[in-house]
């Protein structure tokens, strides 16, 4: 069993949980994964690493809440113990000296890119990073980013904070760092990265995205990872999950990840039409 050492929501919607694994914080990297189970017969979810350390045994990993299964394991309590803490699982992010390199990230990828950023920084590279959302009031970690930073850049739906508006925007952003951009790496959402990576294709910047999809055991043996990418099948989980972004296809992926959808859903939908049809009754409806 694997104890909860810190359970708490960061932003509404996600949740920063920190696990005792020494074995996984030994051996972690940037860009490397988890799988978690919050109950002996609950459902195995990837979750990015977004922080490590090898001399406390812990890992950190960012959930958000977005359905039945990340729902349990956003409502793990401090203290309390989960059976499988499995890892660090894929590969490490290539971390090389590439010049200037632009992170962007958003959602649980704003954790994740972290030790990634870190990791470009320590090899000397440029590191400018952007962080997106739809309101300042969720973005986190930025304190942490700043600090492996030569440069952060907010692009906010509601313009709340930094660059108003979409990823679309992200050529003024990465114009706005006066510097020369050699590569840029997206984690985050998938529709984060499909969109950025369609900007960076045109600017001919090579593009490294974190991809997410579905996984079960996470080990190569199961397929459900399965992404195509340069027209080739590729299993995210030992072949990745960083690729090349421009050569992903992306619309496989979204389809992919809707798959089970309805039962992620379904029983939020059930508890609250639950709770809704007991206050109609308690209201004497
Ligand atoms: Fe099963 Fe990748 S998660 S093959």
């Amino acid at each position: 069993m694997f104890e909860v050492l810190e359970s708490r929501m960061i932003v509404p919607n996600m949740h920063q949980l920190v696990f005792d694994a020494p074995a996984v914080a030994k051996a972690a990297q940037p860009g490397q994964f988890i799988i978690v189970r919050a109950e002996e017969d609950g459902e195995r979810i990837p979750l990015s690493l977004s922080d490590w350390d090898a001399e406390r045994g812990t890992v950190t990993a960012i959930v958000m809440n977005a359905g039945n299964t990340t729902s349990k394991i956003a409502a793990l309590e401090t203290g309390s113990r989960v059976p499988t803490v499995v890892g660090p699982l894929g590969n490490a992010s290539e971390i090389d000296k590439f010049g200037s390199v632009v992170c962007l990230c958003g959602c649980y990828g704003i954790g994740s890119i972290y030790p990634v950023a870190r990791a470009l920084k320590a090899k000397g590279n440029t590191v400018y990073t952007i962080i997106e959302g739809r309101s300042s009031y969720l973005l986190y970690w930025e304190d942490k980013l700043r600090a492996v930073s030569d440069g952060i850049a907010h692009i906010t739906r509601d313009g709340t904070i930094g660059f108003k508006g979409h990823v679309s925007r992200l050529g003024e952003v990465m114009a706005s760092f006066n510097d020369r951009i050699d590569r840029v790496v997206i984690n985050g959402c998938t529709l984060l990265m499909k969109r950025g990576s369609d900007e960076t294709r045109s600017m001919g910047i090579k593009t490294i995205a974190n991809l997410n999809p579905i996984m079960i055991d996470g080990t190569g043996m199961c397929g459900v990872c399965r992404v195509t990418v340069g027209k080739t099948t590729k299993f995210a989980c030992v072949d990745g999950p960083d690729f090349d972004a421009h050569e992903v296809d992306w619309e496989e992926l979204f389809q992919r990840r809707k798959s089970y959808v309805p039962e992620e859903a379904r029983p939020l939908r059930t508890s609250r039409s639950e709770k809704h049809k007991c206050r109609s009754m308690k209201a004497g409806a």
